[in-house]
């Protein structure tokens, strides 16, 4: 994947795809700036534990030797706890090389278990399918219909009929920013309309998570199952 930084570096076959070029080279620029600057437990959705992520997964019924992708990872510690817990086929994506790196330094060693993809959520190629994919806090910065859709097309094309979403966002009560950028906040109705009638929720559960500088905000976790024949 090559990033553009301006318009003048964008080919004339890639003129239709400019828009999102343009897009990339910002959400990458900027990631890059938050996770050059910012150790893990600075960042606002920084979470010394992911117990909500963990108890769903669980729940999600997924064998240790399923194929478990977290997209937009960044430098969470759900890798290491599922590495602890026994699933041996883990993937983490982010398009933060930055976020991907001090991941890696934590893990030292363990590194080598997990399988790095960075990159663009919105234009990845998936190299295979996955049985569960779990997203905390990145499809809410998608607040153009084209980009939610390029990223549902992406979610359909990487998960295994039968497979299983985890997906936060900031709820309706929750902030209405998240690292200076613009988000949207979902509910239960309001994020199946933007997933589609292919994912049946199965749970949801809401979130209070409290950032390192004291502040609480309003999240919605939910878990749906990927269906094979729209409903
Ligand atoms: C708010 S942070 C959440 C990090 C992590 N999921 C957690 O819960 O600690 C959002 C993460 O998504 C990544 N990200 C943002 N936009 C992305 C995109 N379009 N494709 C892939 N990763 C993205 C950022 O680099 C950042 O690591």
């Amino acid at each position: 994947m090559t990033w553009v930084c301006d318009s003048s570096s964008i080919g004339s076959r890639d003129y239709d795809r400019a828009p999102l070029l343009m897009s990339q080279s910002g959400t990458k620029k900027h990631w890059e700036q938050v996770w050059t600057q910012k150790r893990a437990d600075e960042t606002s959705w920084f979470q010394k534990e992911p117990a909500v992520s963990l108890a769903m997964i669980e729940r999600s019924g997924m064998a240790h030797d399923d194929a478990l992708i977290d997209v937009g990872g960044g430098a969470s510690v759900l890798m290491d706890r599922l590495l602890e817990a026994g699933y041996r086929d883990i993937t983490a994506l982010d398009v933060s090389g930055a976020a991907l790196q001090q991941a890696r330094q934590r893990l030292g060693r363990d590194a080598s278990q997990i399988n790095w993809i960075e990159d663009d959520v919105r234009v990845f190629e998936p190299p295979r399918r996955y049985a569960l994919w779990h997203d905390r806090a990145v499809f809410h910065f998608l607040t153009s219909a084209q980009d939610q859709k390029r990223y549902v097309e992406n979610l359909e094309r990487s998960v295994w009929p039968g497979g299983q979403l985890i997906i936060a966002t900031f709820a309706p009560e929750g902030p209405k920013k998240c690292s200076g950028l613009d988000i949207v906040q979902y509910d239960a109705t309001s994020l199946q309309a933007a997933l589609g009638k292919r994912w049946k929720l199965l749970e949801e559960q809401i979130d209070l998570h409290r950032t390192p500088a004291g502040r609480e905000q309003e999240f919605g976790f939910y878990r749906l199952e990927f269906q094979n024949i729209l409903r």
